[in-house]
């Protein structure tokens, strides 16, 4: 009879649909999504945006992991079995104690980056640019390290809002690129890691400025490979994208990242949860 239990509540789980949760600062994490999205067409996936409070990058760690346990919380709420931390910033300071305190496999995007820069460089001279809190945690370099990667590390704090202002092409976001990028240009790297989901989208700038010479590599394939082994692609391929607040672009950028307008739902911002 135990046995036979058992064995029930197995196929249920195995039945159950896979609804993957992710979440970031802003829009940057969609970036992962649209990677995990083509890799698992099936799975259902909830994505939580905390354009309230965006940026992460210049907060403090308990801020950062506060947040996060915030937005774990809401995606925990609809259900999900898995977890994607879709943003680096709070990979790098909340990844350890997520892990610990859920009962549902989490993964972070710092691991993916850096694996996929090993896959990539040539001759171990990488460098590294994020959000200030995430270079300030050397959550990369120190990876990179490990396997005897010199690192070079940058801080680009404008990025972010640029993007979420939808100015990832023109005058003024080349003129940033260049401004954060000419010391990195400067040391000879072979490969430079998008340390934060919303550098890919000024990927074709970054590109253009650091040279062909410079291979540039973010984590989100990487992330929708990681997940694999805890991914059954069964589900109803649902997508619904919660935000903490309106900004005038999200549409274009949402439309910009997916590929087509999808709509998305306000929560307020989520507070005292824990
Ligand atoms: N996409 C976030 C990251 O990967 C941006 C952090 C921020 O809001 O500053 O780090």
């Amino acid at each position: 009879m135990v046995s036979v239990v058992l064995l029930f509540t197995q196929l249920a789980v195995k039945m159950k649909n896979m609804k993957i949760g992710l979440f970031d600062s802003g829009i940057g994490g969609l970036t992962v999504l649209r990677a995990i999205r083509e890799k698992f067409p099936n799975v259902d996936l909830v994505y939580l945006g905390d354009t309230a409070r965006v940026p992460y990058g210049n907060k403090s760690p308990q801020t950062v992991v506060r947040y996060s346990f915030e937005c774990a919380d809401f995606l925990l709420f609809q259900d999900i079995n898995l977890l994607v931390v879709a943003c680096n910033t709070a990979s790098s300071y909340a990844l350890e104690e997520l892990k610990k305190a859920l009962s549902i496999p989490v993964v972070g995007v710092i691991e993916p980056g850096v694996k996929s820069a090993l896959r990539t460089t040539s001759r171990g001279r990488v460098g590294v640019i994020g959000t200030m809190a995430t270079i300030k945690s050397g959550s990369h370099k120190k990876l990179l390290e490990e396997y005897g990667v010199i690192v070079f590390q940058k801080a680009c704090p404008l990025f972010v809002p640029l993007v979420e202002e939808g100015i990832i092409e023109g005058e003024i976001a080349k003129k940033v690129v260049e401004y954060y990028l000419q010391e990195l240009k400067e040391v000879d790297i072979d490969t430079l890691i998008l340390g934060c989901t919303h550098y890919p989208l000024l990927k074709p700038l970054i590109e253009d400025f650091i040279g062909e010479k410079v291979k540039v590599v973010d984590s989100a394939e990487s992330t929708a490979r990681e997940i694999e082994p805890l991914v059954s692609d069964q589900g109803s391929s649902e997508l619904e994208l919660y935000f903490t607040d309106h900004s005038q672009n999200m549409n274009f950028l949402i439309e910009f990242i997916l590929g087509k307008p999808t709509e998305h739902k306000l929560v307020a911002p989520i507070c005292n949860l824990r």
